[in-house]
């Protein structure tokens, strides 16, 4: 078995571990759909959540905040954080160069203005994998077969609204990357 199996078996707690597959799953069936790396999307999935299981307690979390010099808002929010640390933990500790794959797992939670097409397969599967049960994620998960674009900016505003309403922790990044989205919806509307 892979060390990133063995790590997350005895790591994560068993829906998380599902959750991670079904990302899995969904990120290498559309990386089959759009041409993308499917062992780039495999690996990016296994390794997204990695900081979510029992090793990173909040106290490890924002340890590694400051020890890799990530931004400070990061601090004590374990949502936003966790995508960030892993993608460090990766560089620098488990011998993992490759920037797509890096950066799929820094923005899973949020994406950024500008991602690359393995960067949205990463964040869509993690909105919509077939496990999630919130109102709407099967629509999203349908619609990213089709129209990748149009699945992150569904997946955007569900969890800008999300965060509001639940008066969670929101990065400043989620909204950008919306924002980024909808101006390429806006022209590619202008432009028939
Ligand atoms: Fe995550
Ligand atoms: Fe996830």
């Amino acid at each position: 078995m892979d060390y990133i199996d063995e790590y997350l078996k005895n790591n994560l707690k068993p829906s998380r571990l599902d959750h991670t597959y079904n990302v899995r799953d969904l990120a290498v069936k559309l990386a089959d759909i759009y041409g993308a790396d499917r062992d780039k999307a495999e690996k990016a999935a296994l390794y997204h959540d990695m900081c979510k299981g029992k090793d990173f307690t909040d106290e490890k979390l924002n340890e590694c905040v400051i020890r890799f010099g990530l931004d400070r808002k990061y601090l004590n929010k374990s949502a936003l954080s966790h995508g960030k640390v892993a993608a460090k933990i990766m560089e620098s500790e488990l011998g993992i160069t490759d920037r797509d794959i890096l950066n799929a797992v820094s923005y899973h939670t949020t994406g950024r203005p500008g991602m690359s097409l393995l960067e949205k397969i990463i964040f869509v599967s993690d909105a919509g994998e077939p496990g999630r049960t919130y109102e709407g994620s099967d629509e999203i998960r349908e619609t990213a077969f089709t129209d990748i674009d149009k699945a992150c900016l569904m997946a955007l505003e569900k969890t800008i609204a999300y965060v509001k309403s639940s008066g969670g922790d929101l990065d400043e990044d989620s909204v950008y990357t919306r924002d980024w989205f909808m101006k390429m919806e806006k022209e590619r509307r202008e432009n028939g």
